[in-house]
């Protein structure tokens, strides 16, 4: 029987929830731990998600720090994002995120939904942030649509790819 470990990161609960919904659907032994609070030893499981927010165009620092500490797993990495799942920059931040898993490990999937930002990002409060982060249109649009996100479809799909990846981890063994 597999045992399988969802790591989280998440500032305002996004990404939390999703790696909840992954929790939920993985028929195995589990844990459900924040990527910051993470110590332990990775060689109890046969399964590793690490879940990460987008910020400043890669992972958050603390799963970063995690996914470059992970050896011989198989790994999937899950995600939200302020920007559009299918956007090129958010396959970047999944690359980014990729890049930093050591090699020997086996990464079986990943998969990156929207999620609303949280009004401290949007506010445009000061000058320079107006400069960096100018409201657009697109940008209105684009943080309107994130508003939504992730919901119940969001839930469902993080579920079903969770258990694809699960049934995939079945049939690959690592020597540990
Ligand atoms: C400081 C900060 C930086 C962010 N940077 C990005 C970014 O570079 N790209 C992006 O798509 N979203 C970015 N976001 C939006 C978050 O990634 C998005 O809202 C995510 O769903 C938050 O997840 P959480 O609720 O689990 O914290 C940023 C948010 C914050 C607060």
């Amino acid at each position: 029987m597999m045992k399988a470990l969802i790591l989280w990161s998440s500032r305002t609960g996004n990404t939390k929830s999703v790696g909840q919904a992954i929790y939920d659907a993985l028929p195995c032994e589990k844990d459900f731990i924040e990527n910051g609070r993470y110590k332990g030893n990775y060689d109890e499981y046969d399964l590793v998600f690490v879940g990460f927010w987008a910020f400043r165009r890669g992972a958050n620092m603390e799963a970063r720090n995690v996914l470059s500490s992970i050896h011989n797993q198989k790994v999937a990495l899950y995600a939200t994002a302020g920007t559009y799942p299918d956007s090129p920059a958010a396959q970047n931040y999944l690359t980014a995120a990729a890049a930093l898993l050591p090699e020997d490990n086996i990464l079986l999937g990943n998969l990156i939904l929207q999620g609303r930002v949280h009004s401290f990002h949007t506010n445009t409060r000061n000058e320079s942030a107006k400069k960096v982060h100018p409201l657009t249109p697109e940008r209105l649009k684009r943080l309107q649509e994130a508003e939504k996100h992730p919901n119940e479809e969001d839930f469902q799909r993080a579920a079903l790819w969770a258990k694809e990846i699960y049934h995939q981890a079945e049939s690959i063994t690592i020597k540990k």
